[in-house]
């Protein structure tokens, strides 16, 4: 692998993405980090020099994604890996569940990730790895929660999206996995469903998803992964 290519973490700002750019960080690699606030992001660049690159970007608008592309392009940026995990749930009954719910969530869990990979994949160096990060309500058999229809049909998609891509960018040396969550702890969680306490913190599963962007691809490509205690967790 190229010794100057980075990682691209979405979703940088907090929770599950702020770990996963935390660990990368930790063991040496470089990270463009991408969300819209960045005040976290802004307190740990200082003791990373060099290796953090922020770039503050409302994914769930096209434009913005690609002017954030041309960014990258212009500054010559390789690319090593990606990690599409900037997602947005919103627990509402299905039945009172409307066009913009839907729309939202579609737009954030599945049609950005696909728009980021695409106008990415030319910077990709042969060996890269798109790691979607999904939820165990996106995998098929599993079991699922009330209120949260729309967010599990995005999930589902971006898991399908991953088996795609695994056999569209094959001839680029490219592989692409999904990562299907069980619960973390993280603002996401305690917002859905208030009071909730579960095992897996953030750093945890950042810790895993660090490790997994960096190492998944040798042995696993096009597969959608539970990561998760139990079902339901
Ligand atoms: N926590 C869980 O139990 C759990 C379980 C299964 C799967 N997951 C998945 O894991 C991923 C991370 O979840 P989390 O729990 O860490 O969520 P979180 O704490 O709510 O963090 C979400 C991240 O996404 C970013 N984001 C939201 N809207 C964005 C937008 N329009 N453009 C760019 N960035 C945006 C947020 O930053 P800004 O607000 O600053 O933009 C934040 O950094 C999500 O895809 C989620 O669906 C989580």
């Amino acid at each position: 692998m190229s010794k100057d290519a980075v990682y691209i973490v979405t979703g940088s700002s907090r929770g599950i993405g702020l770990e996963v750019t935390n660990q990368l960080l930790r063991n040496g690699h470089r990270v463009v980090a991408i969300s819209r606030s960045h005040d976290s992001l802004d307190q740990i660049v200082s003791g990373y020099p060099g290796l953090l690159t922020i770039k503050p970007a409302d994914l769930s608008d096209s434009a913005s994604i690609a002017q954030l592309a041309n960014e990258l392009k212009e500054t010559e940026t390789v690319i090593a890996g990606l990690v599409n995990n900037a997602g947005i749930l919103i627990n509402k009954p299905f039945m009172e569940s409307d066009r913009e719910d839907w729309e939202a969530q579609l737009r954030l869990n599945v049609i950005a990730p696909a728009l980021l990979t695409r106008s990415l994949v030319p910077m990709m160096i042969r060996g890269a790895h798109v790691l979607n990060i999904s939820s165990m309500g996106g995998y098929q058999g599993s079991s699922k929660f009330p209120g949260l229809s729309a967010y599990s049909a995005s999930k589902g998609a971006l898991a399908i999206l991953t088996e795609s891509l695994a056999v569209e960018l094959s001839d680029r040396g490219i592989s692409s996995n999904c990562l299907c969550l069980g619960a973390v702890q993280t603002e996401m969680l305690e917002q859905a469903f208030p009071g909730i306490h579960v095992p897996v913190t953030p750093e945890q599963m950042g810790r895993y998803i660090a490790d997994f962007v960096c190492n998944g691809h040798a042995l696993y490509n096009g597969r959608i992964l539970p990561v998760a205690l139990s079902d339901p967790e």
